[in-house]
């Protein structure tokens, strides 16, 4: 009796420090990340939910210029969004797979593909959270999308001889879009150092007046 009245304080303190450690560990790791990733897909499902391509039908210049460069085999299109690049290089004869947060624009993707008598593979992934299968492709293309821990990975990605296309916004873009965050924006050069090692085909920093960008192909060694 005594023992069970004098330990039953420690017991409840107890408890209510094992609760309080499981809250702490729940609300700064694994929910925060969901709820950041549902935040994102909603947000973009939202964007591509309309009849209209938002980035357009057509692939990036940058794309369609050294689609003749690039290994035939297959292609991973990281961000895929609504398509446009993904579909380009299926309709070319590569076997195309796109990943994306975004069912909405996979969607669209996928039927972009279907106009152009293609096929495309799609899958909706959280890319914070996906390894992307090493030594698997000949050519992974990742535009408008920064996510710098993701270079490392396409690096490990591609087959020796495989070939990685980038292009997305330079720190020059917010003379355009003052509250584009700077987080997401290229620095000079700074392309040129995510793939050491490999050997660089093409490299440009562009400033059109109403848009700043950077693209590189660059292609691992055999
Ligand atoms: C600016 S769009 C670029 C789409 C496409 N690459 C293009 O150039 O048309 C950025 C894309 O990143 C996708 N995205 C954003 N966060 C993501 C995440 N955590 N995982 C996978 N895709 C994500 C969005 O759904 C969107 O389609």
């Amino acid at each position: 009796m005594n023992r069970s009245t004098s330990s039953s304080p420690y017991l409840f303190f107890m408890q209510v420090i094992a609760i309080a450690s499981l809250l702490f560990v729940s609300f700064f790791f694994s929910p925060s990340h969901a709820w950041a990733a549902d935040k994102d897909k909603s947000r973009w499902d939202k964007k591509y939910s309309t009849e209209k391509y938002v980035f357009g039908r057509e692939a990036l210049s940058f794309v369609q210029d050294h689609v003749d460069l690039l290994p035939k085999g297959h292609a991973l299109d990281i961000a895929m969004g609504e398509g446009r690049n993904g579909v380009f290089l299926a309709t070319k004869g590569f076997q195309v797979t796109g990943v994306d947060i975004s069912s909405e624009g996979l969607k669209k993707a996928e039927a972009l593909a279907a106009e152009h008598s293609a096929t495309i593979t799609t899958m909706v992934v959280d890319l914070e959270a996906y390894d992307i299968p090493p030594n698997t492709y000949d050519v992974i293309i990742c535009t408008y999308y920064l996510q710098r821990d993701l270079f490392p990975k396409i690096a490990a990605a591609l087959k020796p001889g495989g070939m990685a296309l980038i292009e997305t916004y330079t720190r020059d873009h917010n003379q355009y879009r003052p509250r584009f965050n700077k987080a997401w924006l290229l620095k000079p050069n700074e392309l040129l150092t995510m793939f050491p090692g490999f050997r660089v085909l093409r490299y440009q920093e562009v400033d059109t007046g109403e848009t700043a960008f950077a693209s590189i192909l660059a292609q691992k060694p055999r």
